[in-house]
């Protein structure tokens, strides 16, 4: 069982509830989703749609308005499926079928047109093996979405998961996710768009520990699909090719290669929402890359401040010459606080790292075009 499902299991919570009270918005943001993602409603039409993971189905509900021919959704934690069959009770149309159990126990007969992953993979510790299960699925000319989160552009809520674990120990669930909402409403604020409620979101991201497994790269999940899966586009859309089509590889491993170049080129850009800043020598990416996964390990080890701080001062160093000034103030607040001795209300009056938030989570879609 993995992280997710022991933390949604232990306390029988599903905490990815979206407020979608306004539906017609909710549905106006997923199609900005799909649109950057290079996939229209059309390629769910009268198609056999595979989701894995999609809790209680609140974005599912957006996919089923495209009219799939049918609607296969795995999903394992009690709660998320009880939720999910729940808000599909009146509008199945007898073509939707749920499986409630792993996706590693899921033994289809057919493959799909498309198969969905959202926020689950980043979060397990055998991401290779999840993605090579799911890669079968799906049909020539089939597409596959997912999402991937790493210790770049995880940093600022690892750094949280740090502080939330010093003011939390030893506390029942309910204080912790009261001290936390109380202590980091201020960062959440700053949050336009967010269509999560902050306890969930403290539960999810700062109580449970799928969290410190984010260290899935865009550029390794492009790595595990260029056997004969095309990158189709991304989300935030970061890539670019300006080659005349008739001059692009026909080769899956070399079309895909100028997208990886291109991830450790713009790596950079997920690390702070708030940075215009574009340009930047891959050799610097790569050893903030490693900073990083050096910080996500230590916190993971629950290292002492001592060590947390030597690590934030060498992130520190490395951005120096190129980021913004805000960037840098905010790991000086974080060192700061730390310091002083970290308390609830140090949190709240922060004012500089309360906004810094990395790029989080990033869309990838693939599309499966063997050789003719
Ligand atoms: C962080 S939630 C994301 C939910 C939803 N996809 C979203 O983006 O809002 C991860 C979901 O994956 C489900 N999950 C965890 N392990 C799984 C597995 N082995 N197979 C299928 N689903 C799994 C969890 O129960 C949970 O609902």
């Amino acid at each position: 069982m993995n992280e997710y499902l022991k933390f949604y299991e232990k306390y029988k919570i599903s905490p990815v509830v979206q407020n979608i009270e306004n539906f017609k918005e909710h549905i106006k943001r997923r199609n900005n989703l799909y649109r950057q993602l290079s996939v229209t409603p059309l390629a769910f039409e009268n198609k056999d749609i595979l989701e894995i993971g999609p809790g209680g189905g609140y974005n599912a509900l957006v996919t089923y308005t495209y009219e799939p021919k049918t609607y296969t959704l795995i999903e394992p934690n009690t709660t998320g499926f009880n939720e999910l069959k729940n808000n599909f009770k009146e509008i199945d149309k007898g073509n939707i079928y749920m499986f409630s159990g792993m996706f590693e126990d899921f033994k289809p007969n057919d493959k799909y047109d498309v198969v969905m992953c959202e926020g689950l993979i980043p979060g397990l510790t055998q991401k290779d093996e999840f993605i090579n299960m799911i890669k079968p699925l799906i049909r020539n000319d089939g597409i596959f979405i997912m999402t991937t989160a790493d210790h770049v552009s995880m940093f600022f809520e690892i750094i949280r998961k740090y502080m939330a674990d010093l003011l939390i120990k030893d506390l029942l669930i309910d204080e912790q996710v009261d001290i936390l909402v109380e202590s980091f409403s201020s960062h959440l604020e700053t949050l336009e768009g967010m269509t999560r409620s902050y306890s969930d979101w403290c539960l999810d991201n700062l109580i449970g520990d799928a969290v410190l497994e984010h260290t899935l790269t865009l550029q390794h999940a492009i790595e595990l699909f260029s056997d004969d899966f095309y990158v189709l586009g991304s989300s935030p859309d970061i890539f670019t090719n300006y080659a005349w089509y008739k001059e692009l590889p026909t080769n899956v491993k070399e079309y895909n290669h100028a997208y990886q170049k291109q991830c450790l080129e713009k790596w950079h850009t997920l690390f702070d929402r708030r940075s215009s800043q574009t340009e930047r020598a891959v050799e610097a990416n790569i050893e903030l890359g490693e900073y990083c996964l050096e910080f996500i390990q230590a916190v993971k080890d629950k290292d002492a401040v001592i060590n947390i701080i030597k690590i934030l001062e060498n992130i520190k160093l490395n951005l120096s010459s190129s980021f913004e000034d805000i960037t840098i103030l905010s790991i000086d607040e974080v060192i700061e606080v730390l310091q002083s001795g970290l308390t609830s209300e140090k949190i709240k009056n922060m004012r500089f790292f309360n906004s810094a938030f990395g790029r989080g989570q990033s869309y990838i879609s693939f599309i499966r075009q063997s050789d003719v």
